[in-house]
Formats: C-alpha cells, structure tokens, sequence
C-alpha cells in the first residue's frame, strides 16, 4: 500500500500587486525585481480574507474536480507560517468550512518545505492505515507579515493556497515513491519574524517594532539553497533507484527563477522539464510546490506515469526532495 495524488486543486486571491505597482511606494524597480528573482506579479489577500479561507477554496477545489465529498476525507494536513491565530489550528476552520466531519486536522510549521513535510505525514498515515484519504494543503497570507517599504522582502512575497488529495492505492507502478526531509537549526537567523511568540508575547514594544515582520538574509540564503537542492534530490532519486535521467518534470519551491534555473541545469534537466511559476505567484511559501504543481497538472505538463520530482528549500534551514510516479 503507498499514497497516491488523485487530484489538485488551488485558490488566489483577486487582487493581484505588479511590479510596476511596487515602484509606486517601494524603492524598487520592475527590472531588479524581474531580473533578480522572476517575479512579475503577486496575489495580495482582501482585508476580511484569511488562511483558512484560501486553504478551504483551494480544498474545496481538489474535491470537486475529484468528485469526492469533505466527509469521506480522514485527514486534514494545512502547512503554514501565517495561521489564522495561535489557536485552534487552521485546518480546524477548513474543516468546519468543508463540512468534513470525518476527518481529524492540525497544522504544521516548516516554513517553505512545509507542504512537503505534510507530504510525507499523509504518506505515513496512509502507509499504515491510519488515514486513507487525505487533504494536504500549502496556503499562507505572507502580507501579513510583511514590512512594504523593506524591499529586501515585500518583493518577494505572495499570498495563495493550493492543496492535494491523497488516497491509498495498491498499484505498485503509481504513487509516492520516496521523500527525504532534513533541517538545521544552526541557521535559524537567516529567516526569522522574531514576534510575537512565547518568546515575547505580544505587546506594546512588540506592536511598534519591526521584529514582527519577516526578515531574511537573502544572499547567504541563496547560496545553500542550489546545493542543497541538488544533495537532497540525488539523495532521494538513489533511494529508489533512479537519476536525474529518469525525471520527466521538476517541480520545486517557487523561491527565485535564478535558483530554480541553476538546480534544473546542474540535473541535466532541459527547460521544459522545469516548472516555473513564480512569474504568477511569487515566493507562497507552503504553498508554493502545491501551486506549481496544480498549474502543470491543469495545463497538460505532467502526464498519466510521469515520474515528478518535487524539491524544496527554506527556513531556517528546512529542505526536502520527493520523487512521485504520476
Ligand atoms: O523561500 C525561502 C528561501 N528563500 C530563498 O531561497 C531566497 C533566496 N534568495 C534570493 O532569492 C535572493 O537573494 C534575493 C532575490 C532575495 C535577493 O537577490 P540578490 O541578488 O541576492 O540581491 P542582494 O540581496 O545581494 O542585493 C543586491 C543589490 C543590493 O544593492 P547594492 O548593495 O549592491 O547596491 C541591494 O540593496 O540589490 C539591492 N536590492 C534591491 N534593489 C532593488 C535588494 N533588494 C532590492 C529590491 N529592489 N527589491
């Protein structure tokens, strides 16, 4: 028994922030932004939209293309930095949203490899029957925690969600075939939004200062990501006995083309075996592999037996491969 992928299903918000409409109130540029990280255009939440509202679109999408209803499912897995509130979960509120009354939920935090570490839970539950099918969704409102005039990081962001539903299938030439997950906490400086937390609850000091929003040292960063991009996908790939060879299409955290460009390069992958989204949705975090990925199974790019490479890199320092037989 292994987990399979039946469907996926997406959500962005209406508003949509170019580039040429950051030049109006950030010190930056259309050029710097395109050039250095491929970024055209992001979607920003409305005032009343949520975490869980997205993610519950986004859920309610997969199950409607996959024709199955909220209360068959048995697990509700939501990856995000950017919760609702400290509790309950926000999977609680998609829960209750869905209407899927069978299921238990609970959210998980490992920043941009988030949705691939819900990957590998539902894999586990449904490997060992705890769970049969499950919804694993990626879905952030990074705008609430982002500060617009420091250009180092309100270029980067975007809000969305995307989810995928997992069932168990017994055909041993389709499915998850593998996941390697990793983090070092030695790096926790190198993306942080230090407040509010236990560490200092919310207050007054708290509220005015920029502590509450994402810093992140970009450069230093970037210079990890490719390496350990490419370490954990050969890392994977030989575990279950394949090569780069053997990739029909990468899909990976959407954090900037440049890295996505030089990890497809140094695979051996030639470009149309590299999803690239980031144009559309900017850095999502959790929720960028899912959006990637609902965008090439919507627009024809990954086809019925396709080996799919999934991969991701982020805070601080968090990084994961996955290799799935369509
Ligand atoms: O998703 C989680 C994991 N995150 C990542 O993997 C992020 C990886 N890092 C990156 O994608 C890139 O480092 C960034 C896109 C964030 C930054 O690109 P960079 O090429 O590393 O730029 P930099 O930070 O080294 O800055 C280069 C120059 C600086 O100017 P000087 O000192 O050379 O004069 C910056 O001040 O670009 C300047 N700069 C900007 N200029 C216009 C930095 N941000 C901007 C901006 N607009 N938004």
């Amino acid at each position: 028994m292994r987990s399979k992928i039946v469907e996926t299903g997406s959500y962005l918000p209406e508003k949509i922030l170019t580039n040429k409409d950051l030049e109006k109130f950030v010190d930056t540029s259309d050029e710097w932004i395109t050039q250095r990280t491929g970024i055209k255009v992001r979607h920003i939440v409305a005032k009343d939209e949520a975490t869980s509202d997205l993610a519950y679109k986004a859920a309610l999408d997969a199950l409607t293309r996959a024709d199955v209803d909220p209360k068959e499912i048995d697990s509700i897995i939501v990856a995000t930095v950017a919760p609702d509130m400290p509790l309950p979960a926000t999977a609680l509120f998609v829960q209750e949203k869905l209407g899927a009354t069978n299921a238990f939920g609970f959210d998980i935090n490992a920043a941009c490899s988030g949705f691939m570490y819900g990957l590998s839970i539902a894999d586990s539950y449904i490997r060992s029957n705890i769970a049969k099918k499950v919804l694993v969704i990626g879905a952030e409102v990074l705008t609430s925690m982002i500060e617009w005039q420091e250009r180092s990081t309100s270029v980067i962001f975007g809000d969305g969600a995307a989810c995928v539903l997992l069932d168990a299938t017994e055909n041993e030439n389709e499915g998850m075939l593998g996941i390697k997950l990793h983090s070092d906490g030695r790096y926790t400086d190198l993306m942080i939004v230090p407040a509010p937390g236990s560490r200092r609850p919310c207050s007054e000091e708290v509220a005015k200062s920029k502590d509450r929003y994402v810093k992140m040292k970009g450069n230093e960063t970037f210079k990890m990501a490719v390496r350990h991009i490419i370490d954990v996908s050969k890392e994977v790939l030989d575990d279950v006995g394949m090569t780069f060879e053997d990739i029909d299409i990468m899909v990976s955290h959407q954090a900037n083309r440049r890295i996505m460009e030089s990890v497809g390069r140094r695979a051996g992958l030639s470009e149309d075996k590299v999803v690239i989204t980031i144009d559309k949705h900017a850095n999502t975090a959790a929720a960028s592999i899912p959006l990637a990925l609902d965008w090439a199974n919507r627009n024809g790019k990954i086809k019925k037996g396709d080996v799919v490479l999934l991969n991701s890199f982020g805070a601080s320092l968090t990084w994961s491969a996955g290799v799935i037989k369509w």
